[in-house]
């Protein structure tokens, strides 16, 4: 949910006020109690409301599937304008960046469509399956399900499954069956009879490792031919939906097309923020300002950590304690990137074994992502780009020396931490004054099952029910 007044833009992830994972607005009158208790707003504060529904879940369908966005009188009770936005337009916006191309591609989307390209408020082009409505997300989700990672429909299958690429090889025979579909015909890959058939045949895991990673390959071809129609080479634009959380994808796209822009919030927790925008757009009111983006969340906020603290957090890390880092607001979207950190020294040789085993209690075949100062990252990494917001994989240059960081392909998922981020950029300079490297493993805040923290009561609880040896909130450091 998001708000701006003109001087002051506010946001807030249900899931954290919630502390569930995934949560979102099954009542929409909901948002009303959030506006009073969170955003500290009455009713009678609010000039204007936009809201992307999602069509099929709520029965409440665009009348002109052309039009991004529509008057629509959905609160009777209220006397305030209220415009339903486009799933995929609310997406485009969400980077609120004025890029006037945008590429969407999502799991889901709003039932109809899964993929569009945007040219201002005009949708250019849309995929959808008709037949099979499976898109790549759906896919990878799906095989999730018929693998036994986890429940049908269910979000984190894809981030799980996408795991499986850095296993496997390219498999011409997989590649063969695999090149008889388009986009349009996302059928095999994703038929849902014949994938669970072509499942079912593997017989061990590298099998199954092979068809992912030949999955990735093949799609990310088809991607780039897709995005080649309508972008040039060196055309800015935009890239949301729920699948911009694929780093393999997104890798691959990037060094096709070097200014594509993605938006860290583009999967759906920042379609309020869309939304907001299209109706900011309708009133042709001023742009919206965002103070340090992307640490945006309307949640619990502690007091800055001293250099003191700082240090001994770095000392901590050094002797190689797991420490979970509390600091400023939280992140928006799905990836911890310094305010709501669980961290550990990347050179210990079982580090990624033992966050494993004393907090998040993850799949052995998960890789973890690693935050690197900006200006160093270059000595440790290879790749062509900043990864600020952990969305893009990257050669490790010395795998030996980092093994806990480094997924069985050789990658790792960095974010490229500037000296703007100051009090973790500071972490990792005082971290490298005591190791020689200003890299650290960095994950996400939450217990399995569970959305990141969003409170500081929430976030002792969790480490008194974790083995976690330090927790860090604020200028407060907590010992076990
Ligand atoms: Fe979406």
């Amino acid at each position: 949910m998001s708000t701006w007044d003109g001087k002051e833009f506010k946001y807030l992830q249900l899931e954290r006020y919630f502390n569930i994972k995934h949560y979102s607005n099954p009542n929409l009158f909901e948002w009303r109690k959030i506006l009073k208790d969170v955003f500290h707003y009455d009713l009678s504060d609010i000039e204007a409301i936009g809201i992307s529904l999602n069509d099929n879940y709520n029965g409440i369908y665009h009348q002109n599937q052309n039009d991004v966005v529509e008057k629509r009188n959905l609160f009777l009770d209220l006397n305030i304008p209220t415009y339903n936005v486009d799933h995929h337009y609310a997406h485009a916006l969400s980077s609120l960046n004025n890029i006037q191309k945008h590429f969407v591609s999502d799991c889901q989307g709003n039932y109809r469509r899964w993929m569009s390209i945007l040219e201002d408020k005009k949708i250019i082009d849309t995929k959808h399956d008709p037949v099979n409505g499976k898109s790549f997300g759906l896919s990878l989700d799906e095989m999730g399900y018929f693998l036994g990672v986890g429940p049908a429909y269910h979000f984190d299958n894809a981030g799980k499954i996408m795991a499986f690429n850095g296993y496997g090889e390219i498999n011409p025979t997989y590649l063969k069956f695999m090149e008889q579909f388009g986009l349009e015909h996302s059928a095999i890959t994703l038929e849902y009879n014949n994938l669970e058939n072509v499942l079912n045949k593997f017989i061990t895991p590298k099998d199954t490792w092979d068809f992912v990673k030949t999955f990735h390959y093949r799609y990310s071809i088809l991607f780039k031919e897709y995005l080649s129609k309508y972008f040039k080479e060196e055309d800015v634009f935009s890239y949301s939906g729920g699948v911009m959380q694929n780093i393999v994808i997104n890798t691959k796209l990037k060094a096709s097309f070097p200014n594509m822009y993605i938006n860290p919030i583009g999967y759906d927790g920042g379609l309020s923020i869309g939304a907001l925008e299209a109706v900011r757009k309708i009133y042709e009111y001023p742009e919206i300002k965002i103070n340090n983006f992307p640490f945006i969340q309307e949640d619990e906020c502690p007091e800055r950590p001293s250099q003191n603290t700082i240090d001994k957090a770095a000392e901590y890390l050094a002797n190689g304690k797991i420490l979970m880092w509390y600091q400023g607001k939280g992140e928006a979207g799905p990836r911890a990137l310094g305010n709501r950190s669980i961290l550990a020294n990347p050179n210990v040789k079982y580090a990624k074994e033992m966050v494993n085993e004393k907090v998040k209690k993850r799949e052995w075949y998960r890789p973890y992502g690693a935050s690197v100062k900006a200006d160093k990252y270059r000595d440790y990494f290879k790749l062509d780009w900043d990864s600020p917001y952990m969305l893009y994989q990257s050669e490790v240059l010395r795998p030996a020396d980092f093994q806990s960081i480094t997924h069985a392909d050789g990658t790792c998922r960095i974010q490229t931490v500037s000296s703007d981020h100051e009090d973790f950029y500071n972490l990792l300079n005082s971290f490298e004054d005591r190791t020689g490297f200003p890299i650290l493993l960095n994950t996400s805040m939450n217990l399995p099952s569970f959305p990141m923290v969003g409170s500081k009561e929430t976030t002792k609880k969790m480490f008194d029910n974790s083995d976690c040896d330090v927790l860090i909130i604020g200028d407060n450091i907590h010992t076990k």
